[in-house]
């Protein structure tokens, strides 16, 4: 099957240009925030789309109807990619926008804004294994080798989106730069499921200043557990069809494990991540 892994260098990054072009880096860099929107910002394979989820269900105080009737890149659209100028338009009110830009791209357009920006971030040994997997099903990224050539990619920078360390240290050396930003990570949400869901949520949600009470909480926890979001098609990705992700190759909701522990201010060193679990 052919892959459709055109490549758009923008700011000396790649970006997959089956989804980006230079008229849509543009126009997220230069993207007016509001003050009541809310921005996902992430790495790759950080737990994008769980946060994504995450913040539906809180500001629909747990109920999955949305979750369940609209994919995610509509109701959390990507700021860089083509068709989210379109989907902005079409949206009223409170608005939930993600990013895998680094933040010294979107540090003009956030400059002043009292947007609110969640900062997931994920160790990178299993951001790389999980992105090495991503590349063999995402026929918009290139068809990845051996996973030791995919890892000196990764701890090169030369992958998409470019080097995971410039971006987890720019967009974290903004606390107190930003007006309003939570940094997680997504261990903090993983490990002792659902403990600590339950904690993060609780974090999120008065972050975001929707508290949830009772049965708002039990019902988000429920609907973003790693079992449930992996039988919903709106966060699953099979809907997309098997030119541009062939799920014979794998399953986005892989694993949706955190064997290490915390990342975010453990920064780790290169050769720490050379030899981990490929699987
Ligand atoms: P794995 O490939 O390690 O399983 P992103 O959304 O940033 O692309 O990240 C995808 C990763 O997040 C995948 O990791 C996926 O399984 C994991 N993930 C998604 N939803 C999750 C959930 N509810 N609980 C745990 N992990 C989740």
């Amino acid at each position: 099957m052919a892959r459709l892994d055109v490549t758009e260098t923008f700011h000396h990054i790649s970006f997959p240009g089956h989804i980006h072009t230079q008229d849509s880096l543009n126009y997220a860099l230069h993207f007016q925030f509001q003050d009541r929107d809310t921005v996902i910002a992430t790495y790759p394979k950080s737990g994008t789309t769980w946060m994504q989820e995450i913040v539906t269900l809180v500001k629909n105080r747990g109920d999955p109807q949305l979750s369940k009737t609209v994919p995610n890149w509509a109701r959390a659209p990507w700021l860089e990619q083509h068709y989210s100028a379109k989907v902005l338009e079409a949206t009223q009110g409170h608005r939930i926008l993600t990013t895998h830009l680094p933040y010294n791209l979107l540090a003009s357009a956030l400059q002043g804004s009292k947007a609110k920006v969640i900062y997931v971030a994920r160790n990178p040994k299993d951001v790389a294994v999980s992105y090495y997997h991503f590349h063999k099903m995402a026929k918009f990224l290139p068809e990845p080798n051996s996973f030791d050539e995919f890892l000196d990619s990764f701890l090169e920078g030369s992958v998409s989106y470019g080097s995971w360390f410039d971006h987890v240290k720019g967009w974290t050396s903004q606390a107190g730069v930003l007006a309003n930003v939570l940094y997680i990570s997504y261990e903090e949400m993983c490990i002792d499921f659902p403990q600590d869901l339950q904690g993060s949520m609780e974090r999120i949600s008065s972050f975001l200043q929707c508290p949830l009470v009772g049965e708002e909480l039990t019902n988000s926890l429920r609907h973003c557990s790693f079992s449930s979001m992996s039988d919903n098609a709106m966060v699953n990705y099979t809907q997309i069809p098997k030119e541009i992700m062939d799920h014979s190759k794998g399953k986005f909701m892989r694993k949706g494990e955190a064997p290490l522990l915390d990342v975010l201010g453990v920064p780790r060193s290169l050769e720490r991540v050379k030899g981990y679990s490929t699987t």
